[in-house]
Parts: C-alpha cells; sequence; structure tokens
C-alpha cells in the first residue's frame, strides 16, 4: 500500500491578522499538521512566537502541532512548547544542547521527537538516533525565513534515511517546497511536506493541499 502523505503546512506563512481560521482552514482543507516555527534570533537570524501562541492554538484546533525549534539551547525550553501543546517536537542536531537528552525530555511529556538536519549536515552520523526518534526533518532551505528556494541536492539524505528506517518512519521536508517539486521529495523517501508561502500565498490553498496530498 502507498504511504499515506502528510501536509504540515507552515504557519510563519498565514495571515498574522487570523491565526485561527488560518488554522481551520488548511485543517479543513485536509492536512494532518501544523508547522509552527520557533526562532530564537541566535541560531537563526530571525524571531517568531513562542509558547503562549501556541497555546491559544490549540484551544481550537485538532491539527497534529508539529513544533520546530530553531534554538541555540532547544533543551531550555522542551518543557514550555510540550506543556503549550505540541504532538512532535524536533529541534537541531547543530544546537547546543545532548541529542540524547533532549529526546528523553520530549518523551518524558508523552509526545513524538525528531531531529532536524540543516541543508549542509549530513545524515550518515545521526542514523544511530532512529530507533529513539519518530521522524527526521530534512532542510531544504537554510532555516530562518520563509519563501525561500528549494535546495534539491539535500535529497538524497531522504533515500539514506528510508533505507535506514523503513517504510513506517516519518521523513518530513521543510523549506521551498512547491507544486513542482514536491513529488520529487516523495519519490526520494519523504512523507511528510512542510509548505509554507506555497499553500498559505496561493489563491486557493485547500487545492493545494488536496493535490499534494494526491
Ligand atoms: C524556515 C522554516 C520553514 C518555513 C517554510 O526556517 O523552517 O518551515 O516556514 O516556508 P516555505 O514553505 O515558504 O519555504
Ligand atoms: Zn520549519
Amino acid at each position: 500500500m502507498e504511504k499515506v502523505v502528510k501536509i504540515s503546512p507552515s504557519l510563519l506563512a498565514a495571515d498574522p491578522n487570523c491565526l485561527g481560521s488560518e488554522l481551520k482552514k488548511v485543517e479543513d482543507a485536509g492536512a494532518q499538521m501544523i508547522h509552527l516555527d520557533i526562532m530564537d534570533g541566535h541560531f537563526v537570524p530571525n524571531l517568531s512566537f513562542g509558547p503562549d501562541l501556541i497555546k491559544g492554538l490549540r484551544k481550537n484546533s485538532g491539527l497534529i502541532f508539529d513544533v520546530h525549534l530553531m534554538l541555540s539551547d532547544p533543551i531550555d525550553y522542551i518543557d514550555a512548547f510540550a506543556n503549550a501543546g505540541a504532538d512532535i517536537i524536533t529541534f537541531h542536531v547543530e544546537a547546543n544542547s545532548d541529542i540524547k537528552e533532549c529526546i528523553d525530555k520530549i518523551h518524558s511529556h508523552g509526545i513524538k521527537a525528531g531531529l532536524v538536519i540543516k541543508p549542509d549536515t549530513e545524515a550518515t552520523e545521526y542514523l544511530k538516533y532512529i530507533n529513539d526518534i519518530e521522524m527526521i526533518l530534512i532542510m531544504s532551505v537554510y532555516p530562518g525565513f520563509g519563501g525561500q528556494k528549494f535546495i534539491p541536492r539535500v535529497l538524497p539524505k531522504a533515500s539514506e534515511i528510508r533505507a535506514a528506517a523503513g517504510p513506517d518512519f516519518d521523513i518530513e521536508i521543510d523549506g521551498g517546497i512547491t507544486l513542482e517539486n514536491y513529488k520529487l521529495a516523495l519519490d526520494a523517501g519523504v512523507n511528510v511536506l512542510v509548505a509554507g508561502s506555497s499553500i498559505y500565498n496561493a489563491e486557493d490553498p485547500a487545492a493545494v493541499i488536496k493535490e499534494m496530498m494526491a
């Protein structure tokens, strides 16, 4: 059986005037997840939002909250985002915190844990964590901003992870995913697509989500 494609629209590209309805829009269109980008102005040169916003959005949404921590010290914020309602927390292997300690702390909340790798980081060294985590997120842009151009040379990492992790493991890709390139990612072994601008800037976001899922 074909693996179901999961769509995780990135809230970063949503209209900040009406975040609640922006969440509902993608949920009604069939997206299973919402991707929440957390930036500290340190690990990446930008700031986004914190746990209070997520706690507020949680009250009216049944989406899987997919929290992507772009923080220098993710260990310090895992409790806050888990308590705010995250279902999955991913953090960067390039950050300062101990990887195993972060995984254990995320799991102590009864939620899923994942590693994120930047475009220039090889996956090989991190395959040893596969049995300890539920997802790997491959960045297909340099983290920090939405609306950047997809970097295709990261795709072999998806094939490498898929071969090592088997068919049931979640492999997510994030950055510059559009209707023009999402199939390349799926063919490489990805099954979770993050898409910000290509969904929220589209005239018909629901149509984009449906096409990516089909
Ligand atoms: C970049 C973020 C992405 C971003 C994706 O640092 O991690 O999640 O919002 O946005 P698009 O799909 O517009 O590249
Ligand atoms: Zn992200």
